[in-house]
């Protein structure tokens, strides 16, 4: 049974939107979306709520979250999530994060790895970012805060999903187009400068010894498959899959042979 409660937490004062799908009685996975998208991003994965507790939130400055200012750093998101945890006496649970959402669950283990079971990891890195990389984080906070999210809606679009998505899946393109468009400009920017300060997981993937999921849009050139590859081979538990047909968004390109996936790896654990 699919018992979703929409829901809202206050943070110490820093409000989390967050869903809650399928019963208290079975383990729950927390989903945390990439950039800059909203807990909508895992509809496709609401199938699975007949046998696992889902919790997807709105990560601090998307979607229906509070927005705040400067800098949010993976660390922050991270922290959100458990005191979110908390709020639901929730005390371990698997994060399943894509891409940003990744980057907060590097985070969640290095402060919170008593509190983490499993990990499914998305379309995403280990590696920090390049001088380049950081400076056109930089240059698109600058611009998203004076010109708006449309900026941000056409330089990462064309870049997000597989050629057959844009071909063929014209409704998804769209919703994708619509989460960043409502995504507050301030939460974009700060969560540029975030995502810049992030740390090297390279040297700590030996350490990270719960079973691990890493799962790679077959033509994600974002966070591509062989890279991705390379960093699960790193992991002492970790699997690794590709996607057909999928780019950077794999779960929401291919819900249903993702979750085949998802629901495997959760049922094993
Ligand atoms: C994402 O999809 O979350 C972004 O591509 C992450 C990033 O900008 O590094």
């Amino acid at each position: 049974m699919n018992n979703a409660r929409q829901a809202v937490a206050d943070l110490d004062g820093i409000r989390i939107a967050y869903d809650d799908h399928g019963s208290a009685d079975h383990a729950a996975t927390l989903f945390l979306h990439g950039f800059p998208l909203s807990a909508s991003m895992w509809s496709g994965q609401l199938a699975l709520a007949d046998r696992h507790r889902l919790i997807i939130p709105d990560l601090r400055g998307h979607g229906q979250s509070a927005v705040t200012e400067g800098t949010v750093t993976m660390a922050t998101m991270a922290d959100d999530m458990a005191k979110l945890l908390d709020t639901l006496n929730i005390e371990t649970v698997t994060v399943c994060g894509l891409s940003m959402g990744g980057y907060v669950a590097w985070e969640f283990w290095r402060r919170h790895r008593d509190r983490l079971a499993a990990l499914i990891l998305f379309d995403t890195r280990a590696v920090a970012d390049t001088e380049e990389v950081r400076r056109g984080r930089q240059m698109m906070a600058a611009q998203v805060v004076s010109s708006g999210a449309e900026m941000a809606a056409t330089s990462m679009l064309p870049k997000l999903m597989a050629k057959s998505t844009y071909e063929h899946r014209s409704s998804t393109v769209d919703a994708v187009r619509q989460m960043i468009l409502a995504t507050d400009p301030h939460g974009i920017a700060a969560t540029q400068r975030g995502m810049s300060k992030r740390v090297d997981m390279t040297d700590s993937l030996s350490e990270i010894e719960v079973p691990t999921l890493v799962i790679c849009g077959e033509e994600d050139s974002i966070s591509p498959p062989d890279e991705m590859e390379g960093f699960a081979n790193k992991m002492p538990n970790a699997r690794f899959c590709r996607i057909e047909d999928a780019g950077h968004l794999a779960p929401l390109e291919q819900p249903a042979s993702t979750n085949v996936f998802i629901s495997d790896f959760l049922t094993n654990i």
